[in-house]
């Protein structure tokens, strides 16, 4: 996925458009082109409800985690570093299928304590979750009537357990703790047979029929998508975002074949989004409906993986990123420090997006203690200021070296945030700093967050900030000073 300046993309791509077809092509979609702001009142004001939320929490979770692997991928008959299956079974595909679909016989979460993960969520200041519900390898983490392929199956002993419906638990805490909810869904299912259709061998991620020769399995195919999307939407109380991932299934018309993994696709694979979301929306007005990498009316933002945009975007967007280096749970997986997190977040919201934070719970459903560490960390420098982060939007300029601006979307309150060096928690303020007038307003009161008022003066489109030497090396200085501006 390509991130791009979108005005001067847009210029680009409106200039090669002109001259050369080939290339015009080729520069169709970066994540901000084809973006189309939604019409409806009640989608626009959820959308910019989420954009003041600025940091949520991901987490992906399923049978994978019983062999610390990476999420469903090794299923995948595609040679790829995320597909390589290991094990006692690893010599023979349709063998290591058998064991992985038996992991539903011994997924056993007993330690799952839902309240505890959004207590810890919240403390850190995230403000929305995404949960996967079911992920590629079509595991059902809810109580699905279209499948016995789900935690609560009987086959599954944590079907016993009082919590079995382990997304109605997480959707249920976390919004008695005032998050938003989102529930990730993956639109392709390599568990069923009208997606993997048993007749041929999977060939790669994609369907493995032609839908367009085999109509009726692909009918099946969608309503179960359809089937159980609607249980999500009914069954489990608000809904704020459906997270739709596997942007393979799609329009064959929609393919950007810039994208490498997009050519991979041969075939058709419309699963009818109009349809899926109007039902969506029916039972949850307003919803946000992301069906990533599919730009158009059902991308209400964007989503770059793995990666930050190195300039402002202006549309709405969110990057989902590991706090370890796995999406799923994988012991001893290293988790990035906090002074990382904190940094990234103000990267991010410097740059008008959110960020998505994911963790990977372990077999015996919870999260390894540096999870709880980093996210406590997170909190105490979010308890003091977090006001420069939420509700902002970006200003100009969004960063000048270390220095990263917000602005308060009622445009009263600036803020500039220093960070310490990438190798130091601590960071130590200059005797005097001079920062540019964000949006070029001029300033009526300076103030450190967490160490109070301090003197300034205006130096034409420069404010300079005299900081006393006995707050230069405060306690409170960890990760990343906020200077806060008024107007
Ligand atoms: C990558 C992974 C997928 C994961 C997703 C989250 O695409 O391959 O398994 O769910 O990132 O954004």
């Amino acid at each position: 996925m390509r991130i791009d300046y979108p005005n001067f993309h847009r210029a680009i791509s409106l200039f090669l458009l002109s001259c050369i077809p080939y290339i015009a092509v080729s520069q169709h979609h970066n994540v901000s082109a084809g973006y189309l702001p939604p019409s409806d009142p009640l989608v626009q004001q959820n959308l910019s409800e989420w954009q003041d939320l600025k940091f949520g929490l991901f987490m992906h979770w399923g049978t994978y985690s019983q062999w610390g692997i990476v999420e469903s991928w090794s299923l995948c008959p595609e040679d790829e570093g995320w597909t390589v299956r290991r094990g006692p079974h690893a010599q023979n595909y349709f063998d290591y299928v058998k064991a992985y679909e038996n992991l539903q016989t011994t997924f056993n979460p007993t330690q799952f304590d839902p309240k505890k993960w959004a207590d810890a969520a919240k403390q850190a200041g995230m403000k929305y979750v995404v949960f996967t519900t079911k992920h590629h390898d079509g595991f059902a983490m809810f109580d699905t009537q279209q499948s016995d392929y789900k935690i609560t199956d009987p086959k599954t002993p944590f079907s016993s357990n009082p919590k079995a419906n382990v997304t109605k638990g997480i959707f249920d805490a976390f919004r008695t703790d005032g998050f938003k909810i989102g529930a990730y869904f993956s639109k392709p299912d390599w568990h069923s047979d009208d997606y993997w259709w048993p007749y041929f061998p999977p060939k790669d991620r994609n369907v493995n029929y032609d839908p367009t020769k085999y109509p009726e399995r692909w009918e099946n195919f969608k309503n179960f998508t359809y089937n159980q999307i609607e249980e999500l939407m009914t069954d489990y109380g608000r809904v704020d975002i459906l997270w739709l991932d596997g942007g393979w299934v799609r329009p064959f018309a929609t393919i950007d074949t810039t994208v490498e993994w997009q050519r991979t696709i041969k075939v058709e694979q419309d699963i009818d989004m109009a349809r899926v979301a109007k039902m969506a929306r029916s039972h949850q007005p307003g919803l946000l409906i992301v069906d990533r990498t599919v730009p158009g009316a059902y991308e209400n933002y964007v989503t770059p993986e793995q990666q930050v945009p190195s300039e402002p975007l202006d549309i709405p967007w969110e990057s989902c990123l590991t706090l370890g280096n796995s999406w799923s749970y994988v012991p001893n997986d290293s988790y990035k420090p906090a002074r990382q997190v904190i940094h990234t977040l103000i990267k991010i919201v410097s740059r008008g997006g959110n960020y998505l934070l994911n963790i990977g719970p372990g077999p015996d459903g919870d999260w390894a203690p540096d999870a709880y560490d980093r996210l406590k960390a997170v909190g105490e420098w979010m308890a003091l200021n977090g006001e420069g982060i939420y509700s902002t939007r970006t200003v100009t300029p969004d960063a000048q070296d270390r220095v990263f601006y917000t602005q308060h979307k009622d445009g009263r309150n600036s803020y500039a945030f220093l960070l310490s060096d990438d190798d130091s928690d601590l960071l130590q303020l200059p005797s005097t700093l001079q920062l540019t007038l964000p949006g070029g307003k001029p300033v009526k009161q300076v103030e450190i967050l967490g160490l109070g008022k301090v003197p300034f003066r205006m130096k034409e489109k420069i404010v300079e900030i005299v900081i006393p030497n006995n707050k230069r090396n405060h306690v409170n200085l960890r990760y990343a000073a906020a200077i806060k501006l008024s107007h």
